[in-house]
């Protein structure tokens, strides 16, 4: 179980003198890895900074938000559920993150709070840096929540041939395919994926619940990843029996919070042998 005390879930910046004081806010937030991540990051780069949590209710956010930064907190990584409240809290959003439409990275600068987003390119980071190639491959990612926006400019930004959306839902992925002005996006139903599919992504959770996998069983890829981790997934299990090469989405959390992290401080890390 966890130790996490209640109060290390409302970090108070007026309480750490010397030092920059973030923290990651959700709910819940007790299992979060950001702290753990960060302090490496602060280590490695020589940074004096204190990284905490933060669990404002569910319709809290704002309140919590304000009090954290005029209490002296310099920045905050969001999580589920309130990336959209992130968006609407800060005074100035990155084009990106409007595209996103979600804001996981806030900071403060000259009394204005700006909003970012580094889940999409934290993805295609963590992508390139297990060898997948992304340039001129055939992607196809499922769902079409916040996640799977996140992450489309990102991968047109990486150089796809093309980008399949296929959702449950497939009004939803054609809408999200609406927003973007390419001809690369094209969506369908979670049974109907193209077949020359070579690397394919997961940001729903399917698979994890025990429902059948909605897949062609002749479906191959080079490439599977699931932005999910730290849980079994059926997804990952049916390439790798295919032998597929495959990677859950720890990695994503790691490179999104590098990339924060050097908005916040200016000071890339280096994620070469990093371990926590
Ligand atoms: P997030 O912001 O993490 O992307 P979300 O906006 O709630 O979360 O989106 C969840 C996605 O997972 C949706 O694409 C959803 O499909 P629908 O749009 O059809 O609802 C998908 N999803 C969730 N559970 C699913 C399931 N059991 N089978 C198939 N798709 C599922």
């Amino acid at each position: 179980m966890s130790s996490t005390k209640t109060a290390d879930l409302h970090t108070d910046p007026s309480l750490y003198s010397g030092v920059d004081v973030y923290a990651v806010a959700g709910n819940p937030i007790a299992h979060s890895k950001s702290p753990l991540i960060h302090q490496q990051f602060a280590q490695q780069a020589k940074q004096a900074m204190h990284y905490g949590r933060l669990q404002p209710e569910l319709d809290g956010f704002a309140k919590v938000a304000k009090a954290f930064f005029s209490a002296g907190g310099k920045g905050m990584n969001v999580t589920v559920p309130f990336k959209l409240d992130a968006q609407a809290f800060a005074n100035q959003v990155t084009q990106r993150a409007k595209l996103a439409g979600a804001v996981n990275t806030l900071w403060i600068q000259d009394g204005k709070i700006y909003g970012d987003n580094t889940d999409g390119r934290g993805l295609v980071a963590d992508l390139l840096s297990q060898g997948v190639r992304l340039k001129d491959a055939n992607v196809a990612i499922l769902g079409a929540g916040g996640a799977t926006r996140g992450a489309i400019l990102p991968l047109l930004d990486a150089q796809v041939k093309s980008l399949h959306i296929a959702n449950r839902t497939v009004e939803k992925a054609k809408n999200l395919t609406r927003l973007f002005d390419t001809d690369k996006l094209t969506f369908s139903s979670l049974t109907d994926l193209p077949t020359d599919i070579e690397v394919i992504i997961n940001a729903t959770s399917i698979g994890l619940s025990g429902d059948t996998l909605p897949f062609a069983k002749d479906m191959t890829v080079d490439f599977a990843y699931d932005m999910m981790y730290g849980k079994p997934s059926a997804f990952l299990d049916f390439f790798k029996a295919k032998n597929a090469k495959t990677s859950d989405g720890l990695g994503m959390l790691v490179n999104q919070g590098a990339l924060s992290f050097a908005l916040w401080t200016g000071k890339q890390v280096d994620l070469t042998n990093f371990h926590f």
